[in-house]
């Protein structure tokens, strides 16, 4: 069995000021982490901030962004380029998430091609799938999930620079969480899916995103093919997220 490393990113989404990064204090202060990787993505204007603390600091912690633009550079008005997230200190950016997918519209199509912008600017690619609500009721997740994967994620992906999310829309934000079974079939089946396509299929990190917090991150991250965690809403507070880190750590 290949051993694949642990990871836990914290998704901050449209929160946090310049103030909020006192908790990332207490999460360099734990630092080293020494069987887990940790990420944090905090809102594009926080970026090089916290890339000066957690330079100064010598942390290993590293920095995401939430998006970018599928085009280096151009006139597109309130946009980010995979380039400029990497000028600004981040090494990674999620791409395709269920809340870009919804509010914005992002198809699978687009995903790839910022994708492929993300490779061209050497920043490692979050990549998200999952299923909302209706597709889970009306027994189609594992066919949502497959052709997502397949068509956001480019040929040149591998499992270095591209790691998955599996993040059911109906577990974002909600505290309610698929069973533990639900999660292996859905990680298992991704793993399938990832060998079949690439040689190193088996190397790639799938993380689980959705109600992950303190009290479940533990059970969660024990479970087959589950390679840590993309966190939301507990990973604002150093007091959640430290033991979600810890939880992977375990
Ligand atoms: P949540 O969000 O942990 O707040 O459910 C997860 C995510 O959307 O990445």
């Amino acid at each position: 069995m290949t051993n694949r490393r642990k990871l836990v990113a914290g998704n901050w989404k449209m929160n946090g000021l310049g103030a909020s990064l006192s908790e990332i204090d207490a999460l360099i202060a734990a630092q080293p982490y020494p069987t887990c990787d940790v990420i944090i993505c905090p809102p594009a204007t926080l970026i090089a901030q916290l890339n000066w603390r957690v330079q100064h600091n010598k942390s290993t912690i590293k920095i995401g962004g939430q998006d970018c633009h599928d085009e280096n550079s151009g006139a597109h008005t309130g946009d980010i380029s995979a380039a400029m997230l990497k000028d600004a200190g981040a090494s990674h950016v999620i791409l395709g998430h269920s809340e870009r997918r919804a509010d914005h519209g992002e198809t699978d199509a687009l995903i790839r091609a910022k994708t492929e912008t993300a490779f061209a600017a050497s920043l490692i690619a979050i990549i998200c799938v999952g299923e909302i609500e209706s597709q889970r009721d009306g027994g189609e997740t594992l066919n949502v999930v497959a052709a997502q994967l397949a068509a956001s994620l480019p040929d040149q992906a591998n499992a270095t620079n591209t790691i998955i999310a599996y993040e059911p829309g109906w577990a974002i934000g909600t505290g309610r969480t698929p069973t533990l079974n639900e999660i292996a079939e859905v990680h298992d089946f991704l793993r399938g899916k990832l060998t079949s396509r690439f040689s190193d299929g088996d190397k790639f990190r799938i993380l689980y995103g959705g109600s992950v917090k303190p009290g479940n991150a533990a059970e969660i991250f024990a479970v087959s093919n589950v390679d840590g965690g993309l966190v939301g809403g507990a990973s604002l507070k150093a007091a959640d997220f430290g033991p979600i880190v810890a939880a992977a750590g375990a």
